[in-house]
């Protein structure tokens, strides 16, 4: 007897239908897989025989002929576990056969009970795409499966349920409780009225959340910069609901959505630390996973210590801050992930951490300073819109009543400057400032005659490269957005100078 059934595969963020077919056949018992599966799906082969045996039915003594089509993909992964017991099933004719409209994945444990999945979104916006619209998911994963629109989700504890179900002995009811994430709301563990002192850096970071700049703080131990990245995520702008859905559905490749909860709600802040590996940071592994860049993407990645990164590290980053992707290569084809994100870099000046500091003699010799300094290589730091230094707070500061702003008001004045940027930008695939290329800079860098003359000043006596002169436009389009100005004035440029590289020696 023959059995079809469509099972799903997820390579990168995409998900890919496959159909496989389950025959039965006289001749010695076994079970043959062809179709190009992966040792992971020869491994089903295993969990399958035991789930199967453990769910009170009976593992055909028959020989079984496994195919998978479409042929030229290699199948891998665990999500064939249960599409292969049910069509083995349905083959050895102890439930009834599958109708087309049906979709089942998950990975069977021993005794039969079905297991969370990564990348129940995708495979299951892909099949509702193709018209399969019943859906026999994880029971963990049945929230996840329901934000995809028109999908008719059954949560599966176990292949005994399912077969139940199938049977029509006792139905499985669908999962109906829409998730309902609560995107107005958000609710933040740092705040920058926590911080006390440090304006400028206050003052930087806003001007970074407003156009999507990349930022390098620099400064000795103790100033606060980690206290000051922990406080980004707060004045960021809320996600859209497009880009919670992308969100969701890096994290739910990763494997790693909250079964509660599973549409972001937040944008991602992500803080790895530098003794990562290779393949945690940009992705990889034997099914390619998004890496922390990956799980940055549309939030912040903060790398604190910086240099300790170490060049291999550092590098890999250049093509996600040039391009927003990561391709990640590997035997069977490249894989890319999104990685668009807002790199906040934190770092002390030398390896003591006092050079320049008021208060406490640096111990490091020149040398060793400026070795540090260029673990940061040119073209990274010619990707970092804004370079500010973070000075110890004095004591009246850190002790003073004074209240700082909430970080809600600072919020509510860069969800206004990112308005005017979608407005100017719509219709591009630019969504801010710091993605402008030198003709969108041309087109939308109107300066004031003051403002021109100020530029031409600056270029002549600090020598600016092109590069450099692109950079102080946009960040100085942003400083005006912040202000609600059409043209960018001269006191716009002249913050946006101050927030140029240091000339490192
Ligand atoms: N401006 C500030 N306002 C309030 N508390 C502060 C401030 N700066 C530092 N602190 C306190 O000092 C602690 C250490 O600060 P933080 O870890 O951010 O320093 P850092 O600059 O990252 O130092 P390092 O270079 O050693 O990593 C913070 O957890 C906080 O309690
Ligand atoms: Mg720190």
């Amino acid at each position: 007897m023959l059995a079809r059934i469509f099972a799903c595969e997820v390579i990168g963020l995409e998900g890919i239908i496959v159909e496989v077919e389950v025959d039965t056949t006289q001749g010695l018992p076994g079970m043959v897989i062809v179709g190009l599966p992966d040792a992971a799906v020869q491994e089903a082969r295993e969990r399958v025989r035991s789930a199967v045996k453990n769910s009170g039915c009976v593992f055909p003594q028959r020989r079984l002929t496994v195919n998978m089509a479409p042929a030229d993909l290699k199948k891998e992964g665990p999500s064939y576990d249960l599409p292969l017991a049910v069509a083995l099933l349905a083959a050895s004719e102890q439930v009834p056969l599958i109708e087309p409209t049906q979709l089942f994945l998950g990975e069977l444990s021993l005794d039969g009970s079905v297991r969370h999945t990564a990348g129940v979104l995708p495979m299951v916006g892909v099949a509702v795409e193709r018209g399969i619209r019943q859906v026999f998911v994880p029971r963990d994963d049945a929230p996840e499966a329901r934000l995809i629109e028109g999908a008719e989700v059954y949560p599966v504890g176990t292949l005994g349920e399912l077969v139940d179900h199938l049977r029509g002995e006792r139905r499985i009811s669908p999962f109906e409780q829409l998730a309902t994430a609560d995107l107005d709301e958000p609710v933040f563990a740092h705040d920058m009225s926590h911080v006390r002192g440090q304006e400028h850096v206050k003052r930087a970071l806003e001007v970074a959340a407003a156009g999507g700049h990349n930022i390098l703080m620099t400064g000795p131990p103790g100033a606060g910069k980690t206290l000051l990245a922990r406080t980004t995520p707060s004045i960021l702008p809320r996600l859209t609901r497009a880009e919670a859905l992308e969100v969701t559905r890096i994290y739910s490749v990763a494997g790693m959505l909250p079964s509660d909860t599973p549409l972001a709600t937040q944008r991602p802040f992500r803080a790895p630390h530098h003794t990562i590996s290779h393949a945690g940071l940009v992705g990889g592994g034997r099914f390619p996973r998004p890496g922390e860049i990956s799980l940055a993407h549309r939030g912040v990645l903060f790398l604190d210590e910086m240099p300790e990164f170490g060049q291999a590290g550092l590098e890999v980053l250049r093509q996600p801050l040039e391009d927003g992707i990561i391709t990640i290569s590997r035997a069977q084809g490249s894989v890319t992930f999104p990685a668009k994100f807002i790199l906040i870099g934190a770092m002390n000046p030398c390896p003591c951490g006092y050079y320049g500091d008021t208060t406490r003699p640096c111990t490091c010799s020149e040398s060793a300073v400026s070795k540090y300094q260029r673990r940061l290589s040119g073209p990274l730091l010619d990707r970092i819109d804004i370079h500010v230094e973070v000075p110890r707070v004095e004591y009246e500061k850190l002790a003073g009543e004074k209240q700082a702003e909430t970080s809600a008001v600072v919020r509510a004045r860069v969800e206004a400057a990112r308005q005017v940027q979608q407005r100017r930008l719509q219709g591009t695939k630019i969504a801010c400032n710091s993605e402008m290329g030198p003709a969108e800079v041309r087109k939308h860098c109107v300066l004031t005659p003051p403002a021109q003359q100020l530029v031409k000043a600056a270029m002549q006596q600090l020598g600016l490269s092109a590069r450099a002169y692109h950079r102080v436009l946009k960040l100085a389009r942003t400083i005006a957005d912040l202000a609600g100005a059409a043209e960018i004035g001269p006191a716009h440029i002249a913050e946006a100078l101050q927030y140029r590289p240091p000339i490192r020696g």
